[in-house]
């Protein structure tokens, strides 16, 4: 039985039970999360913990096998990316969703076409004016907006799809490593666009980073997935580069036990095998 969850008020998403596996391999065991309004929640876990998978179910681009998600209060079984981005959740993908041959500002508009249905087309000017406004204002300076995006550097690409998110009129952004292929300098552009956003108060972010002393720095709370469960849950005021640091010793710790039982079990059961014929 499905029952709504006994929300907060000003909780804009819920994630209950979720669960997920490919094959054999389970990514998400039983997840549940939850984001209010403004906040900004670091995702943290090891490689391959499901961090990216709990990003793509909730920004609809794949469904969990199990559990139920809840947009401020509603039922939210978004059937596609498109979908979710049309109930105000949006995404920016690990693996980029830039279109290479496309340019700059083509890159910005793309998927929002349809949300100015009203207009017969999309005026080129406008769109390269807005495009160099959203850029300028996070502090990219490309020289040219007219050029494929496959000619720009990682960061710069990055830059682009970062963005196009915050600039999508989005209630809810999930940002998947957004810093992944940055320099320094431009990361650092990116955490400053970040704290302006969340110091308006308006967007709420869930965001995967790669560095624990960004996460203390940028987000209001902390998820750790840990076996596919979120395993720690507390505001980032409360806990420290140690304490974070310590769970993921612990799990390799763990992971490195069970593997030595492994072994030997395997070791014990091929000595009281009987010996072939
Ligand atoms: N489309 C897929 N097909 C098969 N296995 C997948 C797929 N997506 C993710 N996985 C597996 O699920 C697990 C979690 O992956 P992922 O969510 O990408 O982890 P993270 O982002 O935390 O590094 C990994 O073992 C990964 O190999
Ligand atoms: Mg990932």
């Amino acid at each position: 039985m499905i029952v709504a969850p006994v929300s907060a008020d000003d909780d804009v998403l819920r994630v209950e039970h979720i669960a997920k596996s490919f094959g054999p391999v389970t990514a998400l065991r039983d997840v549940s999360l939850h984001l209010k309004k403004g906040e900004v929640l670091g995702l943290l876990g090891d490689n391959g913990a499901g961090k990216s998978t709990l990003i793509k179910t909730i920004c609809g681009f794949q469904k969990q096998d199990s559990g139920q998600m809840w947009l401020k209060g509603q039922p939210y079984e978004p059937k596609s990316v498109e979908q979710a981005r049309t109930l105000g959740v949006d995404v920016v993908y690990q693996d980029l969703a830039l279109i290479d041959e496309l340019s700059v500002y083509q890159n910005m508009f793309l998927c929002r076409e349809e949300r100015r249905s009203r207009l017969p087309f999309l005026d080129r000017r406008r769109m390269k004016r807005e495009a160099r406004a959203a850029l300028n204002e996070i502090g990219i300076h490309l020289p040219r907006l007219d050029v494929p995006v496959a000619r720009l550097s990682g960061g710069q690409r990055q830059s682009i799809a970062v963005a196009r998110g915050v600039y999508s009129e989005a209630d809810i952004l999930l940002l998947d490593e957004p810093l992944a292929a940055m320099g320094a300098k431009e990361g650092a552009m990116i955490l400053e666009l970040i704290a302006r956003l969340k110091a308006e108060g308006e967007l709420s972010m869930i965001m995967i980073l790669h560095n624990y002393v960004h996460v203390l720095e940028s987000c209001d709370r902390v998820n750790m997935i840990v076996d596919g469960v979120i395993a720690l849950d507390k505001p980032t005021a409360e806990t420290s580069l140690e304490e974070l640091t310590e769970i993921v010793v612990d799990e390799y710790r763990r992971a490195r036990l069970a593997a030595q039982a492994q072994e030997a079990a395997d070791a014990a059961a091929e000595a009281s095998a009987p010996a072939a014929e």
